[in-house]
């Protein structure tokens, strides 16, 4: 049992993102860079998570002409942010019918006592959590399902999201253990570090949120340099300047967060950029957040526009990456079915 994909890296790596057409620079530093790297060294599977986004409601995806535009912009910033449809395996999950499949089957191995302590269930649902859809409570297990059909054995996510990777860990244990055989593998999680956990440009205490009502909380990788400048000086800081070494910003959430994303824009330490500006004012330094990120992100937003201006392009990279990550699901999906005794 079992397949090779003919790759010439043992490892393979399998991360998910939701159709969002407002894709900011949290994004972009927290993932996508990631990603982007993991290609030189790993097999690299990369969804776009159509399925998952249906478990809101419909108000909140925004209806079938938004999907639509959602996976194709998604699809077009990682393509201009340095994913290579030609490396990496560049899909959206609904194409690969082997990802609903496997969660019927994962379904009945998972406890409901495993997914009533997932706590991003309880945070979506709020407090009517009887309103909530039964898709959006499976919402872990369909995970676990986008990882384990391509016997994925690593997954780089943000640390929200170790919860449901040690969900998915449980899953192949169990489905392993029920059956008595060593099938799926236990999948490690790569959690991408709090240096690239980008921050809310109002509140230096929350993350960078497209949902955040404020849009000066946020740089939109469509926005314009106009934009961004103008969000950088609006920036919240606090009274004092810059310290002149990286322990000066412990207790300083904005401060912190501005001379971050300076670092991982210019791929250094913070301290490295406190020699640079430490001692000096807010202001000039915002300057040359500023002219950085401008200079980082307008080549991807008009790489990213290019792109979407050629639909048949978009629908080309998703058709065969659909087909690629199919060949590996379907004979995945086989031995499961054969494991669990389905004629
Ligand atoms: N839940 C993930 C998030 O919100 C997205 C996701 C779906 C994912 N399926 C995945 C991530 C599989 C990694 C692997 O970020």
């Amino acid at each position: 049992m079992s397949q090779s994909s003919g790759s010439q890296f043992k490892d393979r790596v399998l991360s998910g993102m939701q159709p969002t057409g407002n894709l900011h620079l949290g994004n972009y530093l927290g993932a996508m860079l990631n990603w982007v790297k993991m290609q030189d060294t790993h097999e690299t599977l990369y969804c776009v998570v159509d399925l998952h986004a249906i478990t809101q409601p419909v108000s909140v995806w925004g209806g079938p002409d938004i999907l639509r535009k959602s996976i194709r912009d998604v699809t077009a910033a990682y393509i201009a942010a340095g994913i290579n449809p030609k490396k990496s395996i560049l899909f959206n999950q609904s194409r690969v019918h082997e990802h609903a499949e496997l969660t019927w089957v994962f379904n009945c191995v998972a406890r409901l006592g495993w997914l009533d302590r997932m706590t991003q269930f309880k945070e979506k649902a709020g407090k009517d959590k009887e309103r909530a859809s039964v898709g959006l409570y499976d919402y872990p297990v369909l995970m676990a399902a986008d990882i384990l059909i391509y016997h994925a054995t690593h997954v780089p996510v943000g640390e929200d999201q170790k919860q449901h990777l040690e969900l998915c860990r449980d899953i192949a244990i169990k489905f392993n253990n029920d059956f008595g055989i060593e099938f799926f593998p236990i999948t490690e999680p790569v959690i991408m570090g709090p240096a690239t956990r980008v921050m809310s440009l109002r509140d230096g205490t929350k993350k960078m949120s497209k949902s955040d009502p404020s849009d000066l909380s946020r740089i939109n990788l469509t926005d314009s340099p106009d934009d961004i400048a103008r969000k950088i000086r609006k920036a919240k800081t606090d009274a004092d300047g810059l310290p002149s070494e990286a322990k000066g910003l412990e207790g300083r959430p904005e401060a912190e967060n501005l001379v971050g994303i300076y670092a991982a824009l210019e791929g250094i330490s913070a301290a490295e950029v406190l020699k640079q500006f430490g001692g000096g004012q807010f202001s000039s330094f915002k300057t040359a957040l500023g002219d950085l990120a401008v200079t980082k992100l307008s080549p991807i937003t008009a790489e990213m526009n290019k792109l979407l201006a050629d639909q048949a392009y978009i629908e080309g990279v998703l058709t065969d990456g659909a087909a690629r990550a199919q060949a590996i699901a379907a004979p995945i999906m086989q031995d499961v079915k054969k494991i669990v005794g389905f004629l």
